[in-house]
């Protein structure tokens, strides 16, 4: 196993978005958290999608308490933890509660909180977070270091990545992301994807986007999700998996660096 360099601030705080849903965020959240802990390294993921939790049903997970828990009843964060390996916990959220889905100030300022203490137990917190521009989506994306574009070569999830990327540098003063092209028939197209929407960014907000790589369109992607097991575990020989590995090790490199963005109050 690789000695692995890590800031000693803290943990390296980053968050997988989208503007359109369905682009596959959450596999990619949880499986990029399984790369990372094989790698050695200790990893929290946080379902950010506060009203239609995923994660733990993609890890079929028996969750005891989840962040609504949390907030609502004083629920201890620490036994809300599940840990699906060793080096891999997963804080969950809650599906089916409308009013979760968006927390308002208070709650957003109590669950940074939570996060920061949490964050002392891991060296990657990853948070998945739901689609879109909603308020907690803003708020996780202004919270992390690092930010995580996630969107597939189709124009939909390419306007609505560059709508996000917007907001958050206009409205919140991001000034970096990176881009995640998934479901791609190769390198080739991921490259020409980020190459015109790094263009857009580039002439309408002075914004470099950076490229994080492609991740191919896989069946073993669709079918780690039907088992509820992460693709990387069942089918680590495929495209997949051989790609997200790679992109953990560059996730890696990030604990050696100063954050991408600078942690703003909210
Ligand atoms: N690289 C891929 N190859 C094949 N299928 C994929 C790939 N990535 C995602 N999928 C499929 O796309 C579907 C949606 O994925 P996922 O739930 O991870 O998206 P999401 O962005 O988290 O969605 P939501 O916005 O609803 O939270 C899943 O059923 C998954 O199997
Ligand atoms: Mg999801």
């Amino acid at each position: 196993m690789k000695e692995i360099t890590l800031r000693n601030s803290g943990p390296v705080t980053a968050c997988l978005s989208s503007g359109k849903g369905g682009v596959g965020k959450t596999s990619l959240s949880v499986n990029l958290a399984f790369a990372l802990a094989q790698k050695g390294v200790r990893v929290l993921v946080v379902d950010g999608d506060l009203g239609l939790a995923n994660v733990d049903v993609l890890l079929k997970l028996q969750v005891q308490s989840t962040i609504r828990d949390i907030l609502d009843r004083g629920a201890d964060p620490l036994e809300a933890v599940v840990y699906v390996e060793p080096r891999l916990g997963i804080l969950p959220a809650s599906s089916g509660v409308p009013d979760l889905a968006d927390l308002g100030p208070d709650d957003h300022q109590e669950l940074g909180s939570i996060l920061q203490s949490l964050g002392d137990n891991f060296d990657f917190v990853l948070v998945d977070t739901a689609a879109g521009i909603g308020s907690s989506v803003l708020w996780f994306n202004t919270f992390v270091d690092h930010n995580i574009l996630v969107l597939t070569p189709d124009p939909t999830a390419m306007t609505d990545a560059y709508a996000l990327i917007k907001v958050l540098s206009r409205d919140y003063h991001r000034k970096s992301f990176h881009l995640l092209l998934n479901q791609v028939k190769n390198e080739a197209e991921a490259k020409q994807v980020y190459d015109h929407l790094a263009r857009v960014a580039s002439h309408f907000l002075s914004l470099d986007l950076e490229y994080l790589g492609g991740v191919p369109h896989d069946p073993a992607v669709s079918k780690g999700v039907r088992d509820q097991v992460p693709f990387i575990k069942i089918s680590p020989r495929s495209k997949a998996a051989l790609a997200i590995s790679g992109y953990a090790e560059r996730l890696l490199t990030w604990a050696a660096q100063k954050p991408a963005n600078r942690k703003t109050a909210v």
